[in-house]
C-alpha cells in the first residue's frame, strides 16, 4: 500500500502533529482491539456504535466553529458520522436501537479554528488506518463498502490520499499564517486522541 500520509514536507505542523500524537495513536489502536472487535458482526456493530457516539457530537462541535470555508475545508464533504447509521441498519439495528446509542458529553475544548484543526487532524487521519480496517472487515465479516462498512471505507481507497493531502495543505497554510497557534492545534489533537482512546475502549452500547 502506498504511504497515504505522505505530505512531502518536513518540519511542518503536520509532522509535529504526527510526532506528538504517536504514542496516543498506538494506545488508540490497542483500545480499538480490532482482533476481538472483528470476531463477530455484533461486536463490530458495537464498535461502530461507539464511534458514532463520539464522532456525531464532535463533528457537530466542529461545524459550530466559524471560518472553515476561509481555509478551504468543507466539513459537509468530510462528515463521517452520518455513514454509521446505514452500516448499523445493514447489521440489523432498528431505528429505536440506533436512537439509544449513548453520546459522549466530555468533548475536548473546541472554540476556534486552531483547535478545530487539531481535532480534525485526528478524525481525518483516522481515514488512513480505516483503509486497513475496511480490508479486515471485508475479509473477516464479509461486509463491503456499500454493505455494512461505509464508515471505515470513508472516502474510499481512491480519494483518501487526496483528501488527506488537501487537509494537510489547508492546515499548513493556516499554521504558516498563524504560527502562534501551534500549541492550540497540538493540544486539541492530543485531547481528541485521548478522548477517542478512552471512549472506544469502553464496550458499553
Ligand atoms: C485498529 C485501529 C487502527 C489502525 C490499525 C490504524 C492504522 C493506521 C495506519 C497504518 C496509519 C498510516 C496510514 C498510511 O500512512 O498509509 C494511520 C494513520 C493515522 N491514524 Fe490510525 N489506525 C487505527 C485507528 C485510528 C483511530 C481510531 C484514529 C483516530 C480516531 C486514528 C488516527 C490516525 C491518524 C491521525 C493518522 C495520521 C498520522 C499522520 O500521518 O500524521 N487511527 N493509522
Amino acid at each position: 500500500m502506498t504511504d497515504l500520509a505522505e505530505v512531502h514536507l518536513s518540519s511542518t505542523i503536520m509532522t509535529e502533529l504526527k510526532e506528538r500524537t504517536r504514542q496516543l495513536h498506538q494506545d488508540t489502536e490497542t483500545a480499538v482491539d480490532l482482533v476481538s472487535r472483528l470476531r463477530s458482526r455484533e461486536s463490530y456493530a458495537n464498535l461502530l456504535a461507539r464511534f458514532y457516539g463520539l464522532y456525531a457530537p464532535l463533528e457537530q462541535r466542529l461545524v459550530d466553529i466559524a471560518g472553515w470555508e476561509s481555509i478551504g475545508i468543507d466539513l459537509t464533504e468530510r462528515a463521517k458520522a452520518p455513514l454509521i447509521p446505514n452500516d448499523l441498519a445493514v447489521l440489523g439495528w432498528s431505528s429505536s436501537r440506533l436512537a439509544q446509542i449513548p453520546g459522549c458529553h466530555s468533548l475536548p475544548k473546541l472554540t476556534n479554528l486552531a483547535e478545530g484543526l487539531g481535532c480534525l487532524y485526528v478524525l481525518e487521519g483516522s481515514t488512513l488506518g480505516a483503509q486497513h480496517i475496511r480490508l479486515a472487515v471485508e475479509n473477516q465479516l464479509g461486509l463491503t463498502a456499500d454493505h455494512g462498512c461505509s464508515f471505515f471505507n470513508g472516502y474510499g481507497s481512491e480519494r483518501t490520499g487526496a483528501m488527506w493531502r488537501a487537509f494537510g495543505a489547508s492546515t499548513m497554510a493556516y499554521h504558516e499564517s498563524h504560527p502562534e497557534s501551534t500549541d492550540e492545534i497540538v493540544t486539541a489533537a492530543c485531547d481528541t486522541f485521548a478522548q477517542v482512546k478512552e471512549w472506544v475502549a469502553c464496550r458499553q452500547v
